[in-house]
Protein backbone atom coordinates (compact mmCIF):
# COMPACT_ATOMS: atom_id res chain seq x y z
CA UNK A 1 0.00 0.00 0.00
CA UNK A 2 1.30 3.94 -0.76
CA UNK A 3 0.50 6.11 1.80
CA UNK A 4 1.64 9.96 1.79
CA UNK A 5 1.45 12.23 4.60
CA UNK A 6 1.31 15.62 4.23
CA UNK A 7 2.98 18.13 7.19
CA UNK A 8 1.20 21.53 7.36
CA UNK A 9 -1.91 20.26 4.88
CA UNK A 10 -3.91 23.95 6.23
CA UNK A 11 -1.56 26.10 5.38
CA UNK A 12 -1.76 28.08 1.75
CA UNK A 13 1.42 25.69 0.20
CA UNK A 14 -0.56 23.02 2.25
CA UNK A 15 -4.13 23.07 0.59
CA UNK A 16 -2.66 23.96 -2.65
CA UNK A 17 -0.57 20.34 -2.23
CA UNK A 18 -4.47 18.70 -1.55
CA UNK A 19 -5.55 20.77 -4.71
CA UNK A 20 -3.16 19.38 -6.88
CA UNK A 21 -3.17 16.25 -5.66
CA UNK A 22 -6.86 15.55 -6.04
CA UNK A 23 -6.46 17.59 -10.26
CA UNK A 24 -3.76 14.61 -10.94
CA UNK A 25 -5.13 11.58 -8.82
CA UNK A 26 -1.99 9.88 -8.76
CA UNK A 27 -1.40 6.35 -7.50
CA UNK A 28 -1.79 6.88 -3.72
CA UNK A 29 -4.20 4.38 -1.80
CA UNK A 30 -4.08 6.66 1.46
CA UNK A 31 -3.62 10.07 2.65
CA UNK A 32 -2.84 11.65 5.88
CA UNK A 33 -2.88 15.46 6.58
CA UNK A 34 -1.04 16.94 9.55
CA UNK A 35 -1.04 20.53 10.95
CA UNK A 36 -0.37 21.91 14.28
CA UNK A 37 -2.75 21.38 17.82
CA UNK A 38 -4.50 24.45 16.58
CA UNK A 39 -5.99 22.34 13.45
CA UNK A 40 -6.17 19.38 15.37
CA UNK A 41 -9.57 17.25 14.06
CA UNK A 42 -10.52 19.83 11.40
CA UNK A 43 -12.83 18.13 8.91
CA UNK A 44 -11.44 18.49 5.21
CA UNK A 45 -12.80 17.25 2.00
CA UNK A 46 -10.27 15.84 -0.31
CA UNK A 47 -10.22 13.00 -2.70
CA UNK A 48 -14.00 12.96 -1.93
CA UNK A 49 -13.77 11.33 1.28
CA UNK A 50 -13.60 13.33 4.36
CA UNK A 51 -10.31 13.55 6.26
CA UNK A 52 -9.63 14.97 9.74
CA UNK A 53 -6.85 16.84 10.27
CA UNK A 54 -4.38 15.36 12.77
CA UNK A 55 -1.98 17.07 15.02
CA UNK A 56 1.58 16.22 14.28
CA UNK A 57 3.65 14.71 17.04
CA UNK A 58 6.70 13.15 17.75
CA UNK A 59 5.19 9.30 17.63
CA UNK A 60 3.61 10.16 13.91
CA UNK A 61 7.23 9.24 12.12
CA UNK A 62 6.92 5.68 13.26
CA UNK A 63 4.18 4.98 10.94
CA UNK A 64 6.67 4.75 8.08
CA UNK A 65 4.58 6.42 5.62
CA UNK A 66 6.01 5.61 1.80
CA UNK A 67 6.10 9.30 0.89
CA UNK A 68 5.26 12.75 2.80
CA UNK A 69 5.03 16.05 1.45
CA UNK A 70 6.24 19.00 3.83
CA UNK A 71 5.13 22.94 4.11
CA UNK A 72 4.79 23.53 7.85
CA UNK A 73 8.20 25.76 7.71
CA UNK A 74 12.09 25.06 8.35
CA UNK A 75 11.24 24.60 12.17
CA UNK A 76 8.50 21.79 11.85
CA UNK A 77 11.10 20.05 8.68
CA UNK A 78 14.12 20.37 11.08
CA UNK A 79 12.23 18.59 13.88
CA UNK A 80 10.87 16.11 11.73
CA UNK A 81 11.78 15.38 8.55
CA UNK A 82 14.19 13.20 9.36
CA UNK A 83 12.62 11.44 11.75
CA UNK A 84 10.37 10.27 8.78
CA UNK A 85 13.57 8.87 6.40
CA UNK A 86 14.63 6.91 9.33
CA UNK A 87 11.30 4.81 9.21
CA UNK A 88 11.58 4.66 5.35
CA UNK A 89 9.26 7.34 4.19
CA UNK A 90 10.58 9.51 1.35
CA UNK A 91 10.34 13.67 2.65
CA UNK A 92 9.93 16.24 -0.15
CA UNK A 93 10.32 19.39 2.07
CA UNK A 94 9.06 22.90 0.84
CA UNK A 95 11.39 24.86 3.51
CA UNK A 96 14.63 26.15 3.42
CA UNK A 97 16.30 23.48 5.93
CA UNK A 98 18.07 21.12 3.82
CA UNK A 99 18.18 22.99 0.58
CA UNK A 100 21.78 23.70 0.26
CA UNK A 101 22.82 20.56 2.46
CA UNK A 102 25.07 18.65 0.19
CA UNK A 103 23.28 15.35 0.27
CA UNK A 104 20.26 16.71 -0.47
CA UNK A 105 19.38 16.97 -4.64
CA UNK A 106 17.28 20.48 -4.94
CA UNK A 107 14.88 19.49 -7.89
CA UNK A 108 12.98 21.50 -10.48
CA UNK A 109 11.87 18.32 -12.24
CA UNK A 110 11.51 19.74 -15.90
CA UNK A 111 15.67 20.12 -14.88
CA UNK A 112 17.68 18.15 -13.08
CA UNK A 113 15.25 15.24 -11.92
CA UNK A 114 17.79 13.02 -12.26
CA UNK A 115 20.46 14.50 -9.45
CA UNK A 116 17.87 11.90 -6.91
CA UNK A 117 19.08 8.72 -7.00
CA UNK A 118 18.41 6.69 -3.64
CA UNK A 119 18.13 9.70 -1.18
CA UNK A 120 15.29 9.73 1.27
CA UNK A 121 14.87 13.66 1.44
CA UNK A 122 14.70 15.62 -1.40
CA UNK A 123 14.20 19.67 -1.29
CA UNK A 124 12.22 21.92 -2.92
CA UNK A 125 13.55 25.52 -4.25
CA UNK A 126 12.46 28.55 -3.26
CA UNK A 127 9.62 30.11 -5.23
CA UNK A 128 11.62 32.52 -6.33
CA UNK A 129 14.06 30.19 -7.60
CA UNK A 130 11.86 27.75 -8.69
CA UNK A 131 10.26 30.02 -11.62
CA UNK A 132 13.74 31.55 -12.83
CA UNK A 133 14.65 28.14 -13.44
CA UNK A 134 12.95 27.05 -16.53
CA UNK A 135 14.52 29.80 -18.60
CA UNK A 136 18.01 30.31 -16.96
CA UNK A 137 18.38 26.29 -17.30
CA UNK A 138 17.67 26.79 -21.46
CA UNK A 139 20.14 29.83 -21.45
CA UNK A 140 22.80 28.28 -19.79
CA UNK A 141 22.37 24.85 -21.94
CA UNK A 142 22.62 26.65 -25.16
CA UNK A 143 24.78 29.70 -24.18
CA UNK A 144 26.51 29.52 -21.13
CA UNK A 145 25.65 31.99 -18.56
CA UNK A 146 28.32 34.55 -17.18
CA UNK A 147 26.35 37.00 -14.95
CA UNK A 148 22.65 36.75 -13.57
CA UNK A 149 20.98 40.23 -12.07
CA UNK A 150 17.54 39.30 -9.92
CA UNK A 151 15.42 41.66 -9.34
CA UNK A 152 11.92 40.37 -7.93
CA UNK A 153 8.19 41.59 -7.22
CA UNK A 154 7.24 39.16 -4.49
CA UNK A 155 3.52 38.35 -3.88
CA UNK A 156 2.27 38.68 0.24
CA UNK A 157 0.94 35.22 -0.63
CA UNK A 158 5.03 34.00 -0.59
CA UNK A 159 4.52 34.67 3.34
CA UNK A 160 1.61 32.18 3.76
CA UNK A 161 -1.69 33.15 5.16
CA UNK A 162 -0.35 35.61 7.81
CA UNK A 163 1.01 37.82 4.30
CA UNK A 164 -2.09 37.97 2.95
CA UNK A 165 -4.22 38.89 5.95
CA UNK A 166 -1.48 41.56 6.24
CA UNK A 167 -2.38 43.07 2.70
CA UNK A 168 -5.81 42.67 3.42
CA UNK A 169 -5.46 44.57 7.12
CA UNK A 170 -3.35 47.30 6.17
CA UNK A 171 -5.84 47.86 3.45
CA UNK A 172 -8.62 49.01 5.64
CA UNK A 173 -5.62 50.91 7.24
CA UNK A 174 -4.69 48.38 10.43
CA UNK A 175 -1.58 47.94 12.01
CA UNK A 176 0.93 45.46 9.87
CA UNK A 177 2.04 42.57 11.82
CA UNK A 178 3.64 40.07 9.31
CA UNK A 179 5.66 42.30 7.52
CA UNK A 180 8.17 45.09 8.50
CA UNK A 181 6.04 47.81 7.21
CA UNK A 182 2.60 48.04 5.93
CA UNK A 183 2.58 46.27 2.61
CA UNK A 184 -0.68 48.16 1.51
CA UNK A 185 0.35 51.09 -0.68
CA UNK A 186 4.47 50.20 -0.15
CA UNK A 187 7.34 48.07 -1.94
CA UNK A 188 9.56 46.45 0.35
CA UNK A 189 12.95 45.89 -0.03
CA UNK A 190 12.92 43.32 2.41
CA UNK A 191 11.81 39.31 2.18
CA UNK A 192 13.35 37.49 5.03
CA UNK A 193 15.90 39.06 7.75
CA UNK A 194 19.17 40.96 7.05
CA UNK A 195 22.16 38.90 6.71
CA UNK A 196 25.94 40.51 8.19
CA UNK A 197 26.91 40.80 4.03
CA UNK A 198 23.74 43.58 3.61
CA UNK A 199 21.51 41.12 1.58
CA UNK A 200 18.36 39.37 3.17
CA UNK A 201 18.26 35.78 3.31
CA UNK A 202 15.73 35.25 0.19
CA UNK A 203 18.39 36.72 -1.63
CA UNK A 204 20.93 34.84 -1.04
CA UNK A 205 18.98 31.63 -0.98
CA UNK A 206 18.16 32.85 -4.82
CA UNK A 207 21.75 33.17 -5.38
CA UNK A 208 22.74 29.91 -3.91
CA UNK A 209 19.49 27.68 -4.78
CA UNK A 210 20.45 28.85 -8.63
CA UNK A 211 24.34 27.81 -8.74
CA UNK A 212 23.05 24.15 -7.07
CA UNK A 213 20.61 23.69 -9.48
CA UNK A 214 22.11 24.66 -12.53
CA UNK A 215 25.38 23.11 -11.17
CA UNK A 216 27.96 25.77 -11.81
CA UNK A 217 29.30 26.88 -8.41
CA UNK A 218 31.14 29.77 -9.74
CA UNK A 219 28.27 31.54 -11.87
CA UNK A 220 27.78 35.38 -10.57
CA UNK A 221 24.81 36.40 -9.67
CA UNK A 222 22.90 39.27 -7.48
CA UNK A 223 20.07 39.54 -5.99
CA UNK A 224 17.57 42.10 -5.13
CA UNK A 225 14.37 40.85 -3.89
CA UNK A 226 10.97 43.09 -2.86
CA UNK A 227 7.52 41.99 -1.66
CA UNK A 228 5.14 44.34 -3.30
CA UNK A 229 1.15 44.36 -2.40
CA UNK A 230 -0.29 41.87 -4.92
CA UNK A 231 -1.83 39.01 -3.52
CA UNK A 232 -0.41 36.35 -5.81
CA UNK A 233 1.96 35.19 -8.25
CA UNK A 234 5.68 36.49 -8.30
CA UNK A 235 7.35 38.56 -11.05
CA UNK A 236 10.57 38.56 -11.66
CA UNK A 237 13.04 40.96 -14.13
CA UNK A 238 16.25 38.50 -14.77
CA UNK A 239 18.99 39.99 -16.45
CA UNK A 240 21.26 37.89 -18.12
CA UNK A 241 24.70 37.96 -19.45
CA UNK A 242 25.75 35.33 -21.88
CA UNK A 243 28.99 33.43 -22.98
CA UNK A 244 28.44 33.38 -26.61
CA UNK A 245 26.41 35.65 -28.95
CA UNK A 246 22.23 34.45 -29.79
CA UNK A 247 20.05 35.27 -31.83
CA UNK A 248 16.33 36.28 -30.36
CA UNK A 249 14.46 34.06 -33.20
CA UNK A 250 16.25 30.62 -32.08
CA UNK A 251 16.21 31.84 -28.23
CA UNK A 252 12.13 32.53 -28.80
CA UNK A 253 11.98 28.82 -29.94
CA UNK A 254 14.49 27.49 -27.59
CA UNK A 255 12.37 28.95 -24.43
CA UNK A 256 8.80 27.67 -26.36
CA UNK A 257 10.93 24.26 -26.45
CA UNK A 258 11.08 24.05 -22.53
CA UNK A 259 8.66 21.79 -20.52
CA UNK A 260 6.03 24.02 -18.44
CA UNK A 261 7.74 27.29 -20.30
CA UNK A 262 5.29 29.37 -21.95
CA UNK A 263 6.73 32.61 -24.21
CA UNK A 264 3.97 35.15 -23.85
CA UNK A 265 5.51 38.25 -26.17
CA UNK A 266 4.38 40.54 -28.66
CA UNK A 267 4.59 44.07 -27.34
CA UNK A 268 2.25 45.13 -30.16
CA UNK A 269 -0.42 43.75 -28.56
CA UNK A 270 0.78 44.87 -25.13
CA UNK A 271 1.05 40.58 -24.54
CA UNK A 272 3.40 39.88 -21.74
CA UNK A 273 3.12 37.82 -18.56
CA UNK A 274 0.93 39.44 -15.80
CA UNK A 275 -0.11 37.66 -12.06
CA UNK A 276 -3.43 37.82 -13.14
CA UNK A 277 -2.82 35.23 -15.89
CA UNK A 278 -0.37 33.00 -14.17
CA UNK A 279 -2.53 32.57 -11.24
CA UNK A 280 -3.40 28.88 -10.36
CA UNK A 281 -1.71 27.56 -13.45
CA UNK A 282 1.48 25.09 -13.33
CA UNK A 283 3.63 26.62 -16.08
CA UNK A 284 6.11 29.67 -15.93
CA UNK A 285 5.59 32.64 -18.31
CA UNK A 286 8.49 34.66 -19.77
CA UNK A 287 8.22 37.53 -21.94
CA UNK A 288 9.51 40.99 -22.62
CA UNK A 289 12.41 39.20 -24.06
CA UNK A 290 15.15 41.76 -25.69
CA UNK A 291 18.81 42.32 -25.79
CA UNK A 292 20.33 44.45 -23.35
CA UNK A 293 22.78 46.60 -25.66
CA UNK A 294 25.18 47.50 -22.49
CA UNK A 295 27.24 44.50 -22.64
CA UNK A 296 28.08 41.94 -25.38
CA UNK A 297 25.99 39.22 -24.92
CA UNK A 298 23.04 40.10 -22.79
CA UNK A 299 19.24 39.65 -22.51
CA UNK A 300 16.45 40.91 -20.37
CA UNK A 301 13.36 38.54 -19.55
CA UNK A 302 10.52 39.28 -17.51
CA UNK A 303 9.19 36.09 -15.95
CA UNK A 304 5.90 35.40 -14.23
CA UNK A 305 4.48 32.45 -12.40
CA UNK A 306 2.26 31.04 -9.45
CA UNK A 307 4.39 30.86 -6.06
CA UNK A 308 1.96 28.88 -4.40
CA UNK A 309 1.20 26.30 -7.41
CA UNK A 310 4.42 26.27 -9.80
CA UNK A 311 6.68 27.90 -6.85
CA UNK A 312 6.00 25.15 -3.77
CA UNK A 313 3.02 22.85 -4.00
CA UNK A 314 2.82 21.91 -7.78
CA UNK A 315 6.88 21.76 -7.79
CA UNK A 316 6.59 19.26 -4.96
CA UNK A 317 3.82 17.27 -6.38
CA UNK A 318 5.39 16.87 -10.18
CA UNK A 319 8.25 15.05 -7.94
CA UNK A 320 6.12 12.64 -6.11
CA UNK A 321 4.80 11.89 -9.68
CA UNK A 322 7.72 11.04 -11.57
CA UNK A 323 9.31 9.58 -8.03
CA UNK A 324 6.03 7.19 -8.69
CA UNK A 325 6.40 6.70 -12.33
CA UNK A 326 10.42 5.64 -12.08
CA UNK A 327 9.04 2.70 -9.73
CA UNK A 328 6.87 1.33 -11.96
N1 LIG B 1 3.78 30.58 0.34
C1 LIG B 1 4.70 30.34 -0.60
O1 LIG B 1 4.70 30.96 -1.71
C2 LIG B 1 5.76 29.33 -0.38
C3 LIG B 1 6.54 28.97 -1.46
C4 LIG B 1 7.57 28.05 -1.30
C5 LIG B 1 7.77 27.50 -0.06
N2 LIG B 1 7.00 27.84 1.00
C6 LIG B 1 7.28 27.20 2.27
O2 LIG B 1 6.21 26.33 2.63
C7 LIG B 1 6.05 26.33 4.05
C8 LIG B 1 4.61 26.69 4.39
O3 LIG B 1 4.29 27.94 3.82
P1 LIG B 1 2.77 28.46 3.73
O4 LIG B 1 2.86 29.66 2.87
O5 LIG B 1 1.84 27.37 3.36
O6 LIG B 1 2.51 28.91 5.26
P2 LIG B 1 1.13 28.98 6.06
O7 LIG B 1 0.01 29.31 5.16
O8 LIG B 1 1.41 29.87 7.21
O9 LIG B 1 0.91 27.47 6.61
C9 LIG B 1 1.72 26.90 7.60
C10 LIG B 1 1.30 25.45 7.83
O10 LIG B 1 2.20 24.89 8.82
C11 LIG B 1 1.40 24.28 9.85
N3 LIG B 1 2.09 24.28 11.13
C12 LIG B 1 2.49 25.34 11.86
N4 LIG B 1 3.03 24.93 13.04
C13 LIG B 1 2.95 23.58 13.02
C14 LIG B 1 3.30 22.56 13.96
N5 LIG B 1 3.85 22.87 15.14
N6 LIG B 1 3.07 21.27 13.62
C15 LIG B 1 2.49 20.95 12.44
N7 LIG B 1 2.11 21.87 11.52
C16 LIG B 1 2.34 23.16 11.82
C17 LIG B 1 0.16 25.15 9.90
O11 LIG B 1 -0.87 24.47 10.61
P3 LIG B 1 -2.05 25.29 11.37
O12 LIG B 1 -3.00 25.74 10.30
O13 LIG B 1 -2.62 24.27 12.27
O14 LIG B 1 -1.38 26.43 12.07
C18 LIG B 1 -0.12 25.30 8.40
O15 LIG B 1 -0.70 24.13 7.91
C19 LIG B 1 7.12 27.29 4.58
O16 LIG B 1 8.28 26.54 4.89
C20 LIG B 1 7.39 28.19 3.42
O17 LIG B 1 8.69 28.76 3.47
C21 LIG B 1 5.98 28.73 0.87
Amino acid sequence: MITCAIVGATGLVGSTFLKVLEEKNLKIDKYYLFASKNSKGKKINFMDKEHIIEELTPEIPSHGFTYALFSAGSEISKEYAKEFTKHGTIVIDNSSAFRMDEDVPLVVPEINFDVIKDNKLIANPNCSTIQAMLPLAVLEKNYGIRRIVYSTYQAVSGAGKKGIDDLMHTSYGFKEEKFPHKIYGNCIPHIDSFLENGYTKEEMKMINETRKILDNKDLDITATCVRVPVMNCHCESINVELKTDFELATLLQQFSAMENLVVLDDTRFNIYPLNGFADDKDEVFVGRIRRDYSVPYGLNIWVVADNIRKGAASNAVQILEKLLNRCN
